[in-house]
């Protein structure tokens, strides 16, 4: 339907990862897609950095600068630095818009399944701190199913499997909400240190996080598949302490991941275990959808499949799914009013 104020709206949608952080506005879609990180001058409390140029200086800084990730686990753990970010990403989407500047923005953000009451407020609150006018609030898999258009609002089981940086979230919705769920904080950042540690193990050497995040998504896969793929890991020799490099290859990051693609398999199991056998047959028809960047892991849609037996696909643009769902209900209120979790300011 034709909103001849959409253009005016200066609504954001954000979604506040444990790895990345998204901004969406209705007018000109994902405006930001930064990792969630922040570098502070510890000497003088200042923001030296936000993002990806936070993220270069992880491992590499003098004492006195501190590079944080203010979320754990998909919630706030440094609330100070979590608000300094949402206020940088927020004042920069204002700024793209030259009427903003009037104009405080209503914003709708995800967070994760599991979230107390305590971590909603802390996000409503950092956000209303950072200059929003008003808060929604809705669950992470929720955002991503609309924006991979399944059909929530309908009478049929739809299942999302979403493998973010600090959890991977399993929910089976219907009719608009969440029937059953399981969370396990086994995802990507647990990969990157499921390789630290096999490096350490089999290779006696220490590997930074950054490289073994690079590691697993050049050479990582969860399911074998034709030729081996070689890659140089370079790290500092356990025993001599001197740099060192090795080759490593996809069969080892196979078997570094082994585990964790289980529990992720296993969550995905025990949640079909506990779902109502209607919603289960939809779900066997219809399959599953992966979200997040963990569903980008080479093979996993297909372990999934096999292990827990029904058909696996993964979202188009996993990594997004979840802004662009919180920026379709930027547009539908009524949605929004279905889906966004009650306030945990309400009542003070
Ligand atoms: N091609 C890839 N293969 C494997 N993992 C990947 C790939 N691309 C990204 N990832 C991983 O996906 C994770 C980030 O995904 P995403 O942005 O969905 O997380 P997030 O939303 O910030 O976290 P959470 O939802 O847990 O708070 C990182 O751990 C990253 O290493
Ligand atoms: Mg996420």
């Amino acid at each position: 339907m034709f909103n001849p104020f959409k253009k005016f709206t200066k609504d954001i949608a954000i979604d506040l990862g444990t790895a990345n952080t998204l901004v969406y506005t209705l007018d000109k879609g994902i405006i930001i897609d930064e990792p969630s990180v922040v570098a502070i001058n510890t000497k003088t409390e200042q923001i030296l950095a936000v993002g990806q140029e936070a993220k270069q200086m992880l491992g590499k800084t003098p004492p006195y600068i501190q590079v944080t990730r203010p979320l754990t686990k998909g919630v706030i753990s440094d609330y100070e630095v979590a608000e300094k970010m949402l206020k940088y990403f927020i004042d920069k989407a204002r700024e793209q818009d030259r009427f903003s500047g009037f104009f405080r923005p209503r914003v709708v953000i995800a967070v994760p399944l599991d979230v107390t009451e305590v971590e909603i407020k802390a996000v409503e609150d950092a956000t209303l701190a950072a200059g929003a006018k008003e808060v929604c609030i809705i669950h992470e898999p929720m955002a991503g199913a609309i924006g991979s258009r399944l059909p929530i609002q309908e009478p049929v089981g739809n299942m999302i499997v979403d493998i973010g940086g600090g959890n991977t979230e399993i929910a089976v919705i219907s009719l608009s909400g969440v029937v059953t769920w399981k969370s396990t904080p086994v995802a990507g950042d647990e990969m990157n240190r499921n390789i630290i540690q096999y490096a350490r193990e089999v290779f006696n050497i220490f590997v930074g996080e950054i490289q073994a995040e690079q590691i697993k998504i050049k050479v990582g896969s969860a399911l074998e598949k034709g030729e081996q793929i070689e890659f140089p890991m370079k790290g500092r020799d356990v025993v001599s302490g001197l740099p060192r490099e090795i080759m490593i290859t996809d069969g080892h990051i196979r078997e570094a991941l082994e585990r964790s693609v289980q529990t992720i398999v296993d969550y995905v199991k025990m949640t079909l275990e506990v779902t109502p056998p209607e919603l289960t047959a939809d779900i066997h028809e219809r399959g599953v959808l992966l979200t997040g960047g963990g569903a980008l892991l080479k093979g996993l849609d297909r372990v999934i499949a096999k292990m827990a037996e029904i058909p696996v696909r993964i979202a188009d643009d996993p990594l997004t799914a979840v802004v662009r769902g919180a920026g379709i209900l930027l547009e539908d209120s009524v949605l929004l009013k279905e889906v966004s979790l009650p306030s945990a300011r309400d009542g003070k």
